[in-house]
């Protein structure tokens, strides 16, 4: 059952005031006066909200902080005894991919966690974790699942359009000591004219006009558009009203749980004998993060006051082309590669795109991870160890053909018309 009066306090935001405290220290010792001291952690519930606590607030976040804390804001680790955390976290989503193993791991380190989901995608989850019901794009459900009730940390995986961020804002605002919005590399390949790999600043600059041809490209541009419009109010929310937001841009996530069963899909169609079509290349760099290490960087922030107001990406160094990506996955299951390249036009023509190869698309980000590195101290699993995991979590549980799977004899059929004559499953 979910506590309305956490126990847990809200250490996070004492956190946060530290950053800002210290923030301020290199400011006026910058311009020679005594830094102010810094007081100590505490434990204490959160003060509510009052219209001079907010204007303050909001002055030292947006103007004097924000603007300035750019460069190397400091990373101050909290250890609680037995190595727990135990903050009260909130996760709105929570029972897919990334909010599965996010909601294990934190509650294994003794976390209080509670999710907000509409309970309509499966749920693995222990049954003890409290969990709230509501759509969150109805302003009204949501406002009604978190009246009165308070988090240390919110981390949110389902926020999609700048609409609902500025609902979540406005429900949350002086309610959570930490925010941390999961956003996408797809903010970057809306850009036109942004090198690759992306780093964080590549995030300014002119956006592409919104693609005519397949409804395909159509979806995945308003993806990148619609969550840079989310980024964007949570980045103003900061600036004006010290919204304590942290986004985090990911590539594709590499997980047993991945709902497009990209990596199942290239692994069942190895596995199958028959070869893999693929679209003639240019192929773009295959990047992924490991979905641990996601979870590992959303751990580390909870951990820390670093960040606040801050966007990263959080990605791995190691570029594959598909080609290397697909021999890896080939040996790690111990199957031959056999590829067929077809023309994209025709693959495009019979909508066996992305179902037969996810990974070609012009839709796969490959994002630059100094930033991250270097004022979070993230690190990154090698692909191949992620690889192996993923193999040997579908030999154990081979599971039901995933959907993007189902037309596989269509795909051999165009194999043998593209001359592979022992295309066959
Ligand atoms: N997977 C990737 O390759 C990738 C790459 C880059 C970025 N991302 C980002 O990662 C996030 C998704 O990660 P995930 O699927 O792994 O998260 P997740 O937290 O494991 O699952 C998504 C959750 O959102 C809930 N949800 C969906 N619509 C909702 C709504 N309208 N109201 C309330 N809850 C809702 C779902 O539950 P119900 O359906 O029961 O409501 C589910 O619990 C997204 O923000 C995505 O942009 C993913």
């Amino acid at each position: 059952m979910h506590r309305q009066t956490p126990r847990c306090v809200t250490t996070l935001l004492t956190l946060h005031r530290l950053a800002i405290d210290l923030a301020r220290a290199i400011r006026r010792s910058a311009r020679g006066r005594p830094a102010a001291t810094t007081k100590p952690v505490q434990r204490g519930r959160l003060a509510p909200p009052t219209p001079a606590r907010k204007a303050r607030t909001a002055k030292t976040c947006g103007t004097e902080v924000g603007q300035h804390w750019v460069s190397s804001p400091p990373l101050q680790h909290v250890e609680f005894p037995g190595g727990h955390l135990d903050v009260n976290i909130l996760i709105i989503g929570g029972t897919r991919n990334l909010g599965h193993f996010l909601t294990l791991s934190l509650v294994s380190r003794g976390h209080c966690v509670t999710l907000l989901n509409r309970g309509q995608t499966r749920d693995d989850l222990p049954a003890g974790i409290p969990r709230l019901r509501a759509d969150r794009c109805d302003e009204a459900q949501l406002r009604g699942a978190l009246v009165g009730r308070e988090f240390d940390a919110v981390v949110d995986t389902a926020l999609y359009r700048g609409r609902e961020a500025r609902e979540v804002v406005d429900v949350l605002d002086g309610r959570v000591g930490r925010f941390v919005f999961i956003s996408t590399g797809q903010v970057y390949l809306v850009r036109t004219g942004a090198a690759r790999p992306f780093s964080e600043e590549a995030y300014s600059g002119a956006l592409m006009a919104e693609p005519q041809g397949s409804s395909s490209d159509l979806n995945d541009w308003r993806y990148g558009i619609e969550k840079r419009e989310a980024e964007d109010v949570l980045a103003e929310a900061w600036e004006r009203r010290c919204f304590p937001v942290t986004s985090l841009r990911l590539p594709m996530v590499a997980s047993e749980r991945d709902h497009y069963s990209r990596i199942h899909g290239y692994l069942l169609r190895l596995r199958d004998g028959g070869p893999l079509l693929l679209p003639r290349p240019p192929w773009l760099g295959v990047r992924h993060v490991d979905v641990h290490d996601v979870v590992a960087a959303i751990e580390r922030l909870l951990a820390s006051s670093a960040g606040l107001g801050r966007t990263y990406n959080v990605s791995p160094d190691e570029t594959l082309t598909l080609g290397a990506f697909l021999d890896l996955l080939a040996t790690i299951a111990c199957v031959p590669k056999r590829t067929v390249l077809v023309d994209r036009a025709l693959l495009e023509s019979r909508a066996l795109l992305p179902a037969c190869s996810p990974m070609s698309d012009a839709w796969m980000s490959e994002l630059d991870n100094a930033r991250g590195r270097s004022e979070l101290g993230l690190s990154y699993t090698r692909v191949a160890e992620t690889l192996r995991r993923i193999v040997a979590h579908y030999d154990a549980h081979p599971g039901p053909s995933p959907a993007s799977y189902g037309r596989r004899a269509e795909e051999l059929a165009l194999a043998k018309e593209a001359g592979c004559p022992n295309a066959s499953a």
